[in-house]
């Protein structure tokens, strides 16, 4: 019986070898242990057999039954491993960056259309003699609302939907502006520079409204600035951007860190995507600014007896979405190439 065991044992374990599915270890598993299996056989057989014999043959079967499930179950193993390691393998993602790749990358890619027109102003501003300032994503209360004479009971708060920090001390920064102040702190007037970057609400989105957008804020302060200054150099950017002389209209508007304050509208014809340019004119407010609130100037530490200013805010994303007449902001954030690659240029 010992001989008939170890053959069965060994017949097992050459099958099981060459199994590669877990159906097939499973099925042969049952042929050995099952009710009706070959070991089974074997063990009811026994009844008619010797003590002698049964006490021989007991324990070694009940200790091959346990290596026949040791073996079923690290074939499981393996089968279940090796299609893992299939499958990784079939998936794999070559990390590697060749220089045809990149080629083809390249010319694939371009830049997106407000990185663009964000470059294309900086560089209009800086032709000016104005700087560059950069300012952080996360920002202080005090740098996005009071220093801009944003006390914290103003109404003027409620304008801007703003994502607080745990803390509500720190927050994302609703505006550009915030480089106004970063820009007073860190230099000496005379001093004039503008400061773009990402901007974010806590906004519901729709065709007009972002949670995160762009602005480019834009400030001068100096001795005897007025508003003709400011309209100079609005007009000379609306030029470079629209290539023609752009008929502009001052209207006040409310912002607690300029006094007065305007929106600047432009005189507008509404490309027709089929057409061109339609008939069709009228005014569209494209830019709000105004004279620096002598607070705003105290608070980055100018005395306002000595010196003014102006500053602007140009939302960068409505200005794209002007100039190429696209009627959803939720086209620009959407990532999809069908749309970016219609501004592919390098
Ligand atoms: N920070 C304002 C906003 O996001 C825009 C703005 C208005 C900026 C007037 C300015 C300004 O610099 O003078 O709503």
């Amino acid at each position: 019986m010992l001989d008939k065991l170890n053959s069965l044992f060994d017949d097992f374990k050459s099958k099981i070898e060459s199994l590669e599915t877990q159906a097939d270890v499973l099925n042969l598993k049952s042929s050995v242990l099952g009710k009706k299996g070959s070991l089974s056989e074997i063990l009811k057989s026994l009844k008619d057999a010797s003590v002698e014999v049964k006490k021989q043959v007991g324990p070694v079967s009940n200790q091959m039954k346990g290596q026949i499930e040791k073996l079923v179950q690290s074939k499981l193993n393996d089968i279940e491993v090796k299609a893992v390691n299939a499958k990784l393998a079939k998936d794999k993602i070559d990390y590697t960056l060749t220089d045809d790749i990149l080629e083809k990358g390249l010319q694939a890619a371009g830049l997106h259309p407000v990185t663009q027109i964000q470059r294309e102003i900086e560089d209009i501003f800086i032709s000016m003699g104005f700087d560059v300032l950069d300012g952080p994503h996360i920002e202080d209360d005090w740098h996005n609302f009071e220093a801009l004479n944003i006390p914290e009971t103003h109404p003027a708060r409620d304008m801007q939907d703003t994502f607080w920090f745990k803390d509500m001390k720190h927050l994302l920064r609703t505006h550009t502006s915030t480089i106004q102040v970063r820009g007073m702190e860190s230099k000496k007037p005379p001093f004039k520079f503008v400061g773009p970057g990402k901007v974010f609400r806590c906004e519901r989105t729709d065709a007009t409204h972002e949670m995160c957008f762009h602005q480019l804020e834009g400030m001068m302060v100096g001795k005897d600035i007025t508003v003709g200054n400011l309209i100079y150099f609005m007009k000379t950017l609306l030029k470079e951007i629209f290539k023609k002389d752009m008929e502009v209209r001052l209207r006040p508007g409310y912002f607690p860190f300029v006094e007065p304050g305007f929106e600047l509208d432009i005189r507008w014809k509404k490309p027709d995507p089929k057409k061109g340019e339609s008939e069709h004119s009228g005014w569209l407010e494209l830019l709000p600014c105004g004279m620096v609130h002598p607070e705003v100037l105290k608070a980055g530490g100018i005395d306002p007896n000595e010196y003014n200013g102006f500053a602007f805010g140009l939302g960068l994303d409505r200005l794209v979405m002007v100039k190429y007449a696209i009627e959803d902001i939720r086209h620009l954030h959407s990532g999809d190439l069908r749309f970016n690659e219609q501004f592919k240029t390098f």
